[in-house]
């Protein structure tokens, strides 16, 4: 059953039945849910998880207290540590089957509460999804697109990649990861990743899309040593590209992002950048994941919304910290 919330955007709460929740790495896992009506949705977008039972809410509690009596906190919010609020999540790709039901898959990395919980949650059990949210990455004329995503950011760049292939565009994609086991994405069996950055069929889900990738890793487990920021650097300064047959995307660490953002704006490129501020409501209401952006105001900037300005920004209008 869903609840519409916004006629406009078109987004509602939806229960969503789990599929599958499979491992892919040490710390990634990748869920598929399945949901009725679920609005259409663009690559770029993303959905806020209940990572919790909804039928079983935190329970609230008021504690009169004084110095002498201190209050006794039994919530399970303080000793379980389970979370109240929602988790964001990117949709990393789309099926739409024949009756109105879709699966959406979500590639995420344990790394606190709500993430720990999802870990261990099981096929057959039903979620809260609240989306679709944001906005979207915007497919350009431009002929070529070079995707690069750090961590959980390359997510959202699945999706995208299949929207630009289904467009017509060539495609590269450049992943970035600590180390090789983790790397959110299967690497090919037949094909190893390039040591010296150069773009193989070596990722399976961008092979699939006859994508070629360039995979680097901090500790140079995988694919070439260092920073992905620095693989997309050398490969950009190799080619000839007219800056407008070229549009760059990217999701990652924000230093990674402003590194590719810089290169870009250098040469000339369009280049859109998916943040991931940390979030509350998603929603718009509780202020908790500006952005400065650039602007004519006397100040030179102005303040905008992550969860409904974004989470897709221009490079060039972003005002790093
Ligand atoms: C638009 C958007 C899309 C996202 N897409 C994905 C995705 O596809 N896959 C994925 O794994 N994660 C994604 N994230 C990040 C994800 O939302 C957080 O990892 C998750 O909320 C952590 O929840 P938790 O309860 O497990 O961790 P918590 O217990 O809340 O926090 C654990 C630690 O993680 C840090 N943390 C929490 N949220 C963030 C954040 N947004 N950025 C940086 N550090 C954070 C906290 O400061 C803390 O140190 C996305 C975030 C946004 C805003
Ligand atoms: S997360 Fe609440 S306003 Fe953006």
């Amino acid at each position: 059953m869903s609840r519409a919330l916004d006629s406009t955007h078109r987004r509602g709460v939806f229960q969503a039945e789990v599929l599958a929740n499979k491992q892919i790495c040490d710390e990634h896992f990748r869920i598929v849910l399945k949901l009725d009506d679920l609005p259409p949705t663009q690559p770029g977008q993303f959905v806020q998880l209940l990572c919790r039972q909804e039928t079983d809410p935190p329970s609230v509690h008021t504690h009169d207290w004084s110095a002498a009596r201190p209050p006794v906190l039994t919530g399970r919010e303080l000793t379980e540590r389970e979370p109240l609020l929602r988790r964001p999540f990117s949709i990393a790709a789309r099926r739409d089957g024949p009756t109105g039901s879709t699966q959406i898959d979500i590639i995420y990395r344990t790394i606190g509460a709500g993430t720990s919980w999802l870990g261990r949650v099981e096929a057959g059990t039903q979620l809260s999804v609240l989306g679709p949210l944001g906005n979207t990455f915007t497919i350009r004329r431009a002929k070529n697109a070079a995707l690069i995503g750090g961590g959980v950011g390359i997510p959202p760049m699945l999706y995208l990649g299949s929207a630009l292939r289904g467009r017509g565009k060539a495609v590269i994609v450049f992943c970035g990861a600590r180390s090789a086991n983790l790397l959110p994405l299967g690497l090919a069996t037949d094909v190893e990743p390039s040591e010296h950055g150069l773009p193989k069929m070596c990722i399976q889900e961008f092979a699939a899309l006859k994508i070629q990738s360039v995979v680097a890793t901090d500790d140079g487990s995988a694919g070439c040593p260092g920073l992905i920021s620095e693989a997309f650097d050398r490969w950009i300064s190799g080619e000839q590209f007219d800056p407008d047959d070229l549009v760059v995307y990217s999701c990652g660490p924000e230093p990674m992002m402003q590194a590719v953002g810089n290169l870009c704006f250098q040469r000339g490129i369009a280049c859109q950048l998916a943040m991931e501020r940390h979030m509350a409501c998603g929603m718009g209401t509780c202020q908790s994941c500006i952005v400065k952006i650039r602007d004519e105001t006397p100040e030179g900037f102005s303040y905008k919304l992550c969860c409904t300005d974004g989470p897709v920004f221009d490079a060039r209008d972003i005002l790093w910290e």
